[in-house]
C-alpha cells in the first residue's frame, strides 16, 4: 500500500499526518507532496525523515491511495492524472463534490455506495460534515423538511494563512490578510467567494452537499456562514422542521447511539458543546437539544466538531480504511 499525502504541509495535511499515525495507517510507502515551493523540505513521520516531492514526481510513483488537500485547482488538475496511474484519489477540495458522477462519502452515512470503480471521492466540506453526522439518524427517523444552519467557523479552516493573520493581530504585527477585515475581537459574516444569489459559496455547500449526502434533494436548506476567531473547530446552531413530530427522550437516545457522535447535554452542570473541548478530537458534539416552541415538529440542537479532524483528515482517512477493509482499493 503506497500512499501519496498531496498538502502535507498545510494545515489538513499537518493533521493527516497525525491520524494516519495515531490509527496505525497500513502503508509500505509514504509519499509526502506538497508545491513547488516546499519541494525538497523535510518533513519526520514516525521518526522518520521525509523529503516533500512535486506532483509529477508523486504520480510517477503510481500511489494506491492519494489524500489531496491542497485546494479545488491543484485538485481538478492532477487528481486525473493519478487516477490514470490507478491511483485512488480521496479528495478534500470542492472541486468533485458536486460532480454528479463522483460520490460524496461520510463513511457513517453513505460509504456503502463506494465501489471498485470509484476512482476519485469527494470529502464533504467541514461544516456540512459535522451537521450531517448528527442529522443522519434524524432524517431517518423523523423526516426532514428543512434546515435553518448559522455557523461559528474556527480560523482554522481558512487554512495555514488565516492562523498567521490572528498571530500577527495578537502580537499587533502587520502582515498578510487571510480576510479583508481583522478577526481578532470580530466576526465575518463571510466565509468562501460570494454567489451571484447573494449567499457565499459555503452557505450554498450547506445547501447543496447536504441534499446529496442524505440522498434527499427535497430537504429545504438555508444557512448564514460566519467566521470567528475560535481554532478549536466549527459550531452551528441548527434549526430542524420534520414531516413527523418527535419525543426529545427519543431523540438524545438516538443521537447518544450514533457511532461518531457525542451528546454534551446537562443543563444543571452546564454541558453543552464548545470549540476547545472538540478541538484535537474526531466525534461530533451535540447540546443544547430543545424543541423549537415557536412551530410544530421543531428542534434547536447546537453542534461542535474540530474542522480538521472529522471535518476534514479523520474522515478522509476512514473513507480510505472502508475501501481497504472491502477490497476496493
Ligand atoms: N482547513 C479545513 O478545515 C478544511 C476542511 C475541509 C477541507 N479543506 C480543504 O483542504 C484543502 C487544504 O486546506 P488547508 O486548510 O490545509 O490549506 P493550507 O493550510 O493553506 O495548505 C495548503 C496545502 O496545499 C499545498 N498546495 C497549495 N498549492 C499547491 C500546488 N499548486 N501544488 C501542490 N500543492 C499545493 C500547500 O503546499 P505549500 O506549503 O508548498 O504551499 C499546502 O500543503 C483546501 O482545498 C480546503 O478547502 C480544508
Amino acid at each position: 500500500m503506497k500512499v501519496a499525502v498531496v498538502g502535507a504541509t498545510g494545515m489538513v495535511g499537518e493533521v493527516m499526518l497525525n491520524i494516519l499515525e495515531e490509527r496505525n495507517f497500513p502503508f509500505t510507502e509514504l509519499m509526502l507532496v506538497a508545491s513547488e515551493r516546499s519541494v525538497g523540505k523535510e518533513i519526520t513521520f514516525k521518526n522518520k525523515t521525509h523529503k516533500i516531492i512535486g506532483l509529477a514526481e508523486a504520480v510517477s510513483k503510481k500511489p494506491n491511495i492519494a489524500f489531496f488537500s491542497a485546494g479545488g485547482a491543484t485538485s481538478l488538475e492532477w487528481a486525473p492524472k493519478f487516477e490514470a496511474v490507478g491511483t485512488t484519489v480521496i479528495d478534500n477540495s470542492s472541486a468533485y463534490r458536486m460532480d454528479a458522477s463522483k460520490k460524496l462519502i461520510v463513511p457513517e452515512i453513505n460509504a456503502g455506495q463506494l465501489t471498485k470503480d470509484d476512482k476519485i471521492i469527494a470529502n464533504p466540506n467541514c461544516s456540512t460534515t459535522q451537521m450531517v453526522m448528527v442529522l443522519a439518524p434524524l432524517h431517518k427517523k423523523y423526516k426532514i423538511k428543512r434546515i435553518v444552519v448559522s455557523t461559528y467557523q474556527s480560523i482554522t479552516g481558512t487554512g495555514v494563512k488565516a492562523v498567521k493573520q490572528l498571530e500577527n493581530e495578537l502580537a499587533g504585527v502587520k502582515g498578510e490578510m487571510a480576510y479583508p477585515y481583522p478577526i481578532n475581537k470580530n466576526v465575518i459574516p463571510h466565509c468562501d467567494v460570494f454567489e451571484e444569489n447573494g449567499y457565499t459559496k459555503e452557505e450554498m455547500k450547506l445547501v447543496r452537499e447536504t441534499q446529496k449526502i442524505l440522498d434527499d434533494r427535497s430537504i429545504a436548506v438555508t444557512a448564514t456562514a460566519v467566521r470567528v476567531p475560535t481554532q478549536g473547530g466549527h459550531s452551528e446552531a441548527v434549526n430542524i422542521e420534520f414531516e413527523n413530530d418527535f419525543d426529545l427522550t427519543e431523540v438524545r437516545k438516538l443521537l447518544s447511539q450514533t457511532p461518531g457522535v457525542v451528546v454534551q447535554d446537562n443543563l444543571d452542570v452546564n454541558t453543552y458543546p464548545m470549540p476547545i473541548y472538540a478541538n484535537g478530537k474526531d466525534d461530533v458534539f451535540v447540546g443544547r437539544i430543545r424543541r423549537d416552541e415557536s412551530q410544530p415538529n421543531t428542534l434547536n440542537l447546537w453542534i461542535v466538531s474540530d474542522n480538521l479532524r472529522k471535518g476534514a483528515a479523520t474522515n478522509t482517512i476512514q473513507i480510505a480504511e472502508h475501501l481497504i477493509k472491502n477490497n476496493l482499493v
